[in-house]
C-alpha cells in the first residue's frame, strides 16, 4: 500500500512537471502589472515575446510606461526598437537575489541583441554592476561605462527560468538605437501604382480615412490584395455609387491586419477578417487553394491571386484578378440553382475577433486593456485562430492528463 502511494506521488509529479514544461509566457506574466502594458505591447508587436517564451534562463529588464514613453518620442522604427528591446534581455537568469550577490559586485551578461549576430564587438553586452548601499546599476557595454539604468524591483521570478526586473530607464546603446530601415519606409501605393494596381492606390490615395488604416499597420503587419488595373477600372462607377463611410470600409476590405506570405496563404485556408472589419461589420473573405491557386471568395463573388508584387515580412502585396466584392455592400448575382455556399459552415468557429480597426487605434495608444487576454486586439485573425486552437487542444491535454492521472489513483489505491 505504501509503495502504491509513492507511486501515486510519483506520479502526480511526473504530471506536474508535463504541464509546467509548457514553460512561461512573458504576454500573461507582464499582463499582471498595468504600468508594464506598453513594454508588453511592444514585446508582442516587435514578436520579442514568442523568443522570449522559448528561452529558459533569461531575465527580462522591464520598462515601465513612462520609461517607454521616453524610448518612444525618440520615434524608433519597430526594427530599431526590436533591437533596443534585444538588449534588455539577459541570456542568464538573474534574481534579485541574485543581482546583489554577483561576484565582485559587477558582471558582464549577454543579451539577445549580442545573440542576434547584429551586435558588432562588445555591443550587446550589459553590464551589471552592484553600488554600495545596495543600488545596482545597468548600462549596454558599448555605452562608455555610464550604468545610469538602476533596478526598480522584482517584478516575477520563475526559478531559473524566467526573471522579469523593472529598470528605470531604457539602456542607451547607440548600436542598437541606430536606425535600422523598416517598411515604414515603403510606399505601398508606389508599388501598387509601379506594378499593375495603379488606379487603385490612385483611389486608395484619394481616400485619407483608408490610407489612413493601411499606413497604421504597415509596421505590425500587412497584406494587400490589390486589383488589377482594368478590372478596377470597370468597377469604378459602382464604387463612385457608394457612400462615403462605405467607399472607405471597401477599401479597407482589401487589406488583411496581418502578414501572410504565399505560403502561409496556402496553408491557411479560411476566414480572413480585413482592415474593414469592425464589429458587426464582418467584411471578412475566406481564402482557399484551388490547385496551386489560391482564390479569395465571398458570397458575391470568388478572385485569384495572380501575382506577388512584395513579400518581405512585414509586408506583402499581392495582385487579384477581379474585384472582390463584400457581401456588406454588393448582393450576389441571382444565380438560377444557388448551390449551398460552402462559406456557410466556416463562418462559425470564429465570430469573435473582429479588432482590426482597434488594431490600429491601439498601436497609436498602447493601453493596459490592449494587453488583457480576453481582448487581444493585436492578434491578427490568423495567429488568433492558432492561439485558439492552440489553447484548446493544450487545455484538452490538460485535461485528459489530469482524467488519466483520476484513473491510475483510482486503480492503484
Ligand atoms: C523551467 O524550464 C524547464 C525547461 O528548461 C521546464 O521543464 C520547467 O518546467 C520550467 N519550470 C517552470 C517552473 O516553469
Ligand atoms: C574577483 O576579484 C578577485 C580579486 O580582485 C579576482 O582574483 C577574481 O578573479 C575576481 N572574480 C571574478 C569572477 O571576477
Ligand atoms: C562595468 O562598468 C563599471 C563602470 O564603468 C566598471 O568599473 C566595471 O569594471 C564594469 N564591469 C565589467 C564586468 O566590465
Ligand atoms: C507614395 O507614393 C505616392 C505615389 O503612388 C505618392 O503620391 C505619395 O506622396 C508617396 N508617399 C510618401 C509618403 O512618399
Ligand atoms: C447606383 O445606385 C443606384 C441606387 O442604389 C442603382 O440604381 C444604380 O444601378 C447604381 N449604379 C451602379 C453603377 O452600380
Ligand atoms: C501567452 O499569453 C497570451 C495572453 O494571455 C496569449 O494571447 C498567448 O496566446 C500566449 N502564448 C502562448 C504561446 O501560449
Amino acid at each position: 500500500m505504501q509503495q502504491r502511494k509513492y507511486l501515486v506521488l510519483l506520479f502526480f509529479s511526473v504530471i506536474l512537471l508535463f504541464q509546467t514544461s509548457n514553460g512561461h509566457n512573458i504576454t500573461r506574466l507582464l499582463a499582471k502589472h498595468p504600468s508594464l502594458s506598453t513594454f508588453n505591447h511592444y514585446l508582442t508587436l516587435t514578436h520579442l515575446a514568442p523568443e522570449i517564451n522559448r528561452r529558459t534562463t533569461i531575465t527580462v529588464l522591464a520598462l515601465d510606461n513612462s520609461a517607454m514613453s521616453s524610448l518612444l518620442a525618440k520615434k524608433p522604427s519597430i526594427y530599431t526598437l526590436k533591437n533596443i528591446l534585444y538588449l534588455h534581455v539577459l541570456l542568464d537568469y538573474f534574481g534579485a537575489r541574485k543581482l546583489h550577490q554577483i561576484t565582485n559586485g559587477t558582471a558582464l551578461a549577454a543579451t539577445m541583441f549580442q545573440a542576434t549576430g547584429v551586435a558588432p564587438g562588445v555591443a550587446g553586452f550589459v553590464n551589471i554592476t552592484d553600488f554600495k548601499g545596495g543600488k545596482v546599476g545597468f548600462g549596454a557595454e558599448d555605452n562608455g561605462g555610464s550604468l545610469d539604468s538602476f533596478f526598480v524591483k522584482s517584478v516575477e521570478e520563475i526559478p531559473y527560468n524566467i526573471s522579469v526586473i523593472q529598470i528605470s530607464k531604457a539602456l542607451p546603446s547607440a548600436v542598437a538605437e541606430a536606425p535600422t530601415p523598416g517598411p515604414s519606409e515603403l510606399n505601398i501605393t508606389r508599388i501598387m501604382s509601379a506594378h499593375g494596381c495603379k488606379v487603385f492606390a490612385d483611389t486608395l490615395l484619394a481616400n485619407p480615412e483608408a490610407m489612413g488604416t493601411y499606413e497604421d499597420n504597415v509596421n505590425g503587419g500587412l497584406t494587400v490584395f490589390c486589383p488589377l488595373d482594368d478590372p478596377f477600372k470597370a468597377f469604378l462607377p459602382k464604387y463612385k455609387n457608394l457612400t462615403a463611410a462605405r467607399k472607405a470600409s471597401f477599401l479597407e476590405f482589401f487589406g488583411i491586419p496581418v502578414y501572410q506570405s504565399l505560403s502561409m496563404l496556402k496553408s491557411n485556408n479560411g476566414i480572413m477578417n480585413t482592415l474593414a472589419t469592425d464589429g458587426a461589420s464582418k467584411f471578412d473573405f475566406t481564402v482557399q487553394n484551388e490547385g496551386e491557386e489560391v482564390t479569395l471568395k465571398t458570397k458575391v463573388n470568388t478572385v485569384k491571386i495572380t501575382g506577388t508584387l512584395i513579400d518581405e515580412e512585414p509586408v506583402a502585396i499581392y495582385t487579384i484578378d477581379k474585384v472582390l466584392m463584400p457581401k456588406e455592400l454588393f448582393k450576389a448575382a441571382p444565380t438560377p440553382a444557388p448551390a449551398p455556399a460552402p462559406e456557410e459552415a466556416a463562418d462559425a468557429p470564429k465570430g469573435s475577433k473582429s479588432k482590426s480597426k482597434s488594431k490600429s487605434k491601439s498601436k497609436a495608444a498602447p493601453t493596459p486593456e490592449s494587453d488583457s487576454p480576453a481582448d487581444s486586439p493585436d492578434s491578427d485573425p490568423a495567429d488568433l485562430t492558432a492561439d485558439d486552437n492552440a489553447a484548446v487542444s493544450f487545455r484538452g491535454g490538460r485535461f485528459a492528463a489530469v482524467g488519466l492521472s483520476f484513473l491510475l489513483v483510482f486503480l492503484l489505491l
